[in-house]
């Protein structure tokens, strides 16, 4: 069921999704104290690997010392290069810089200058790189630039037990990102409502499902989406072919169908019995993204390499179904942003799209922004729209 029922305010302006200075607070405010994915945790399980990577346009490297995780700022002392290349390294006991060799150990300390005496005179005794904080969480690797806040599974609260149950014990099956010319937010919140179902999905999804199939919960850090359809009850071939597939493979099933959970801000997973999404949407700029889908198999299954054979041949059918649905997504992102431009009214949100709200409201909520209780929030439907929403003729059509 919905949370809520009937219409629920838009609560960020048009502004919020192409304005530079909004763009900078909400880096600041918001995403500069969140914890951000930056490999998977197979890339840095050794003795001496490393990975460096970008988060919030800061170069940062994460390496493994004797089994402990190291997070630090990858910019060297000397002359500023980046210190390590990104991607993956096995690079031993240090950093080493690609420019000019000088090392640092794992707490960032420079650990040896090459050619040290041409440098006569400088003081390098206390000369450290900046650390940050790294989690491991499931199959991946955290990194939050700010040195205070919850722990990753502090920040998904009462989800946290669930995130254990469906993202560990995983195989990687495959890495996909692009960029999209819009802002974060209209990239999470077409992914959080099924509104737009009918006209964007007609084939792949079809029509709305009723309100009964719909568990939703709206939490502090996240809102969640159960698919409460029976597993039995789906026709056709493919959902045949992955009941079967769910029996004959899968240790301890749940036989419920997806679950979909929007970590605020920006996180989108995608998990059940067969299959485990981390996708996150980075924000590049008021008006660009990068998506970054990490998708996962159960690697303790029935049946050992023919189970495994047949769990790659599913997923070759499952993700190109996903590609198919996400295609269809992507391609009705541009002109929600190119409205929002030149958008006049302050919008409004059904309770099928309640999920958009929760996220709103915590964006708001980290900037500062007055969150007006739900009833004042009425008065904020678009003036020419009828109070009563249901009996207008749009409703009516609908
Ligand atoms: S820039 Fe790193 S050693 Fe020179
Ligand atoms: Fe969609």
């Amino acid at each position: 069921m919905f949370v809520h029922s009937g219409s629920l305010p838009h609560l960020l302006p048009p502004a919020a999704y192409t304005d530079a200075e909004w763009f900078a607070r909400e880096r600041r405010e918001m995403f500069g104290r969140g914890w951000h994915p930056l490999c998977l945790a197979d890339q840095v399980a050794k003795d001496g690997d490393q990975f460096a990577g970008e988060i919030l346009g800061v170069p940062v490297v994460v390496m493994n010392r004797e089994g402990r995780l190291h997070a630090l700022r990858n910019v060297c002392a000397h002359r500023h290069s980046q210190i390590v290349p990104d991607g993956p390294q096995s690079g031993g006991k240090t950093l080493r810089c690609q420019i000019h060799g000088w090392e640092y150990d794992e707490s960032g300390c420079l650990a040896k200058m090459t050619d040290g005496r041409s440098f006569k005179g400088f003081k390098a005794g206390a000369l450290c790189l900046p650390s940050f904080r790294v989690e491991q969480a499931g199959p991946l690797v955290f990194v939050n630039l700010s040195p205070e806040g919850p722990t990753f599974l502090e920040h998904l609260g009462d989800l946290s037990a669930e995130f254990q149950r469906f993202y560990t014990g995983l195989r990687h099956v495959g890495t996909w990102t692009f960029e999209s010319p819009v802002n974060w937010k209209v990239i999470v919140e077409n992914a959080v409502e099924s509104y737009h179902v009918p006209m964007v999905h007609p084939q792949t999804f079809q029509d709305y499902r009723p309100e009964e199939l719909h568990d939703h919960a709206l939490a502090p850090t996240y809102s969640r989406y159960g698919d409460l359809l029976p597993y039995e009850s789906e026709k056709g071939l493919e959902s045949l072919g992955f009941r079967v597939y769910t029996r004959l493979l899968i240790k301890n099933p749940t036989f419920k169908r997806f679950t979909h959970v929007n970590v605020y801000p920006n996180y989108l997973l995608y998990f059940g019995d067969i299959f485990s999404a981390f996708n996150v949407v980075e924000p590049l700029g008021p008006e660009r993204s990068r998506l970054t889908f990490y998708s996962f198999v159960p690697r303790d299954i029935h049946w050992g390499w023919a189970g495994r054979l047949l769990q790659d041949l599913s997923m070759v059918v499952f993700i190109r179904m996903g590609k198919k649905i996400a295609q269809e997504d992507v391609s009705r992102w541009p002109p929600v942003q190119q409205g929002l431009r030149s958008a006049l009214f302050p919008g409004v949100l059904s309770c099928r799209e309640e999920r958009v709200y929760g996220v709103q409201r915590y964006v708001a909520e980290r900037l500062g922004m007055p969150v007006p209780p739900l009833d004042a929030g009425r008065a904020q439907r678009p003036p020419a729209a009828s109070e009563d929403a249901a009996a207008s003729p749009i409703a009516a059509a609908t």
